[in-house]
Formats: C-alpha cells, sequence, structure tokens
C-alpha cells in the first residue's frame, strides 16, 4: 500500500471545498498584441488541461484493487476535477477575451495516446512531465502579459499544479523504490527523455510566447530539467534507503 494517500486525499478534499481563488477583473487588461502573441498557445494548453477523466480513474481503480489502495480511486476523481476546473478557469478568460478554443492539437493527441497504452504508473510518468513542463510555461505566460487578471489566472495553475507535481513525485518515488535498482535506472532513462522529448515538442508550438518571455530553445530545455531534476531526482541514495526501509 502506498504510504501517503491519507495526507494526500486530505488535500485534495480541502482544495475540492475551497478552491484557490479565481481570478476577477476587468477584460481591459490584455492588449491586442499580447492577445495576438498567446491566443493559439493558451487554446492548445487549455485543451490539454481539459479531460473527462475516465482512463484515468479506470486506470486509478485497477491499481487500487490490485495493491489494496482503496483511497486512490477517490483522490483520482478529486484531481480530475482540479484539472476540469484548471480547463474552465482558461476557457472562461479565452472566451471573455474572444480567443476560439481548440477541439485538437497534435502534441495533446500525443500526450493522450501514451497514456492510454498502460496502467495507472504510465499515468503518472505522462501526467507529471505535462505538468512540470506546463509550469515553466505558465511563469512564462505570467511575464509576457501585463494583464493582472491573467497572471493571476497563471499564478493559481502554477500554485495547483506544484501540488499536484508533489503528489505525483511522491507515488512514483515510493513505487519506483519498490522496485530492481536496474530497472529503476532504465525507467529513469526512458522518462527523462520522453520528458526531454515532450519539452521540445513544447518549445516547437509555443516558443513564440517562450521567445518573448526570455528563454531559447537551450534555456528552456534547462529550465524544464531543473524542474525534473527537483522533484524526481532524489539526494543520491534516498531510493536504495526507502527500498531498503521497506524490506525490513
Ligand atoms: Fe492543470
Ligand atoms: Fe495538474
Amino acid at each position: 500500500m502506498l504510504t501517503n494517500l491519507r495526507v494526500w486525499l486530505n488535500h485534495f478534499e480541502y482544495h475540492a471545498e475551497q478552491p484557490r481563488g479565481a481570478p476577477g477583473g476587468s477584460l481591459s487588461g490584455l492588449r491586442p498584441e499580447e492577445r495576438r502573441l498567446i491566443a493559439r498557445s493558451l487554446a492548445t494548453f487549455q485543451l490539454g488541461e481539459h479531460s473527462d477523466g475516465t482512463g484515468l480513474l479506470r486506470a486509478a481503480y485497477r491499481f487500487a484493487t490490485a495493491h489494496g489502495d482503496e483511497l486512490l480511486p477517490r483522490i483520482t476523481e478529486l484531481f480530475i476535477r482540479e484539472e476540469q476546473r484548471h480547463a474552465r478557469l482558461l476557457r472562461q478568460f479565452m472566451d471573455e477575451h474572444g480567443i476560439r478554443a481548440k477541439c485538437y492539437h497534435w502534441s495533446d493527441a500525443v500526450f493522450r495516446r501514451v497514456r492510454r497504452l498502460a496502467g495507472f504508473e504510465l499515468y503518472l510518468h505522462v501526467l507529471i512531465a505535462a505538468e512540470l513542463i506546463g509550469n515553466v510555461y505558465y511563469h512564462a505566460l505570467e511575464s509576457v502579459t501585463g494583464c493582472h487578471r491573467l497572471r493571476v489566472l497563471c499564478r493559481t495553475l502554477i500554485a495547483d499544479e506544484l501540488a499536484h507535481v508533489g503528489y505525483e513525485s511522491d507515488l512514483i518515488l515510493e513505487l519506483r523504490a519498490r522496485k530492481p535498482a536496474a530497472l529503476r535506472a532504465l525507467i529513469r532513462l526512458l522518462h527523462r527523455a520522453f520528458f526531454c522529448g515532450a519539452a521540445y515538442a513544447v518549445w516547437i508550438s509555443h516558443r513564440a510566447v517562450l521567445r518573448c518571455a526570455g528563454h531559447t530553445a537551450g534555456g528552456f530545455m534547462r529550465a524544464c530539467l531543473e524542474q525534473y531534476a527537483f522533484h524526481l531526482d532524489p539526494p543520491a541514495g534516498w531510493v536504495a534507503a526507502a527500498a531498503e526501509s521497506r524490506r525490513r
């Protein structure tokens, strides 16, 4: 059984009852040139935030049944609801500023297809990659606009996503600690390769916004990899020590 599920259930239940404040304010803050710069990029991220979550929920139920983690489905439901709220907040901002929503983007389709391939653990790896990269993007988006409402929206999303990353990395590292060292190394290698590919895809699709925020391709990749290392590369020996303590 996973160790910290009760803590995470409390976290998600609290935020379901008291969601972080949705940004209000006038519509005039977004200048026309800012709108032109961000419109397509924002619509792509809005599409990525939007999901009915049925595949993830199904995977969580299967995992919970196999491992006796009965709190996991409820946590997953609340997690999905929080993501749907992000999609709604972004959509509301877009609608109010005449930014057209998207139904399809190739990067979103790739993420969705990879997620469908396997079980809950793979879902976690794909989700955390999207969220780590998303946080670097939302920081960049915040810095290219003077629109107070969009800046607050970016900070709201970052605050929620940081908690999601904390939750997912907690589970990923605990599950990884149960595996033999060679398998752990292989999974890390494959995940980092996937992460780098995903970060580069985001650079290609959103480079106008990212460049305006001061990123080069190399700088953006470095910023994403720093986030990855902070959350998913614990200090040397941590995973082995966690594995050892489970054996005792
Ligand atoms: Fe989100
Ligand atoms: Fe998230």
